[in-house]
């Protein structure tokens, strides 16, 4: 028979892999995406070694990304690896990166403002993490808003007193007030097709509360706006 010690741990590598399994999902698609882009751009002889080497460029940093990301999820195993000043501008970028292929294949137009370059102590890949969860969710609402001819997400990164705010806005229908409380719970998901399983913001709001000592939450506007609250 199984310790309770041992039984945990395997609870916890079963729900570290539903994570990294989640958080997978949208670096395998973006590299399907750029595969199908080279072979299209070849077929149609319009491929030049400056187009190729972008692509595979962007499918190396796409694995990169997927590698750290697992070795993100080992430190919850042993929590003792260092954290690192890093840039949240960068975090963003990459995020935006990685989410790109996607987000024009629908025809969402994505755009960051930052009022400054800023420094933070943490993990860049965990707030990545997290932003790709936002900038998924903000997609998926706006492709379910088949009226809304000028998709858009804008990220925004400014100082406000002691904190440093980080907002992520889709111009879509937003959050009904009856699941407001909700849309953090593990396994609450509006996406009745199977294709969510409601993992996204539990585990965004587990990093940044449990990794980053901040806060996040929800508010309205013209879509959703999600605001990371970051200490400074
Ligand atoms: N930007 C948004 N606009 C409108 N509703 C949203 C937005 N982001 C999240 N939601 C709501 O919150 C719910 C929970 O989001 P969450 O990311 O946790 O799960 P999911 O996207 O349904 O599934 P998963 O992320 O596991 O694939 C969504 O099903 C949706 O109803
Ligand atoms: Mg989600």
């Amino acid at each position: 028979m199984k310790s309770d010690i041992e039984l945990g741990r395997l609870a916890t590598v079963g729900e570290m892999m539903g994570n990294i399994s989640h958080q997978w999902k949208q670096p395998l698609n973006n590299i399907s995406l750029l595969v199908l882009n080279i072979d299209q751009t070849y077929r149609k002889g319009n491929m030049t070694l400056e187009y190729m080497e972008d692509k595979v460029d962007a499918i190396e940093e796409t694995i990169e990304y997927m590698t750290q990301t697992i070795e993100d999820f080992s430190d919850y195993l042993s929590p003792k690896r260092s954290k690192q000043n890093f840039y949240i501008n960068d975090s963003v970028e990459k995020a935006m990166e990685l989410t790109m292929p996607m987000l024009n294949a629908n025809a969402i137009d994505i755009v960051f403002y930052a009022e400054d370059d800023y420094e933070y102590l943490g993990r860049k890949n965990e707030l990545t993490q997290v932003l790709i969860i936002l900038i998924n969710n903000a997609k998926e609402a706006l492709m379910k808003d088949a009226k809304n001819t000028t998709k858009q997400i804008m990220i925004q990164l400014e100082e406000e007193g002691q904190d440093l705010i980080l907002k992520v806005k889709d111009n879509g229908l937003g959050i009904s007030e009856k699941i407001k409380d909700k849309i953090f719970d593990a396994y609450f998901s509006t996406n009745e097709n199977q294709k969510g399983r409601g993992l996204g913001l539990y585990m965004s709001k587990k990093i940044i509360v449990e990794r980053f000592r901040a806060s996040i939450f929800v508010k309205n506007d013209e879509g959703a706006i999600f605001t990371i609250k970051l200490p400074l």
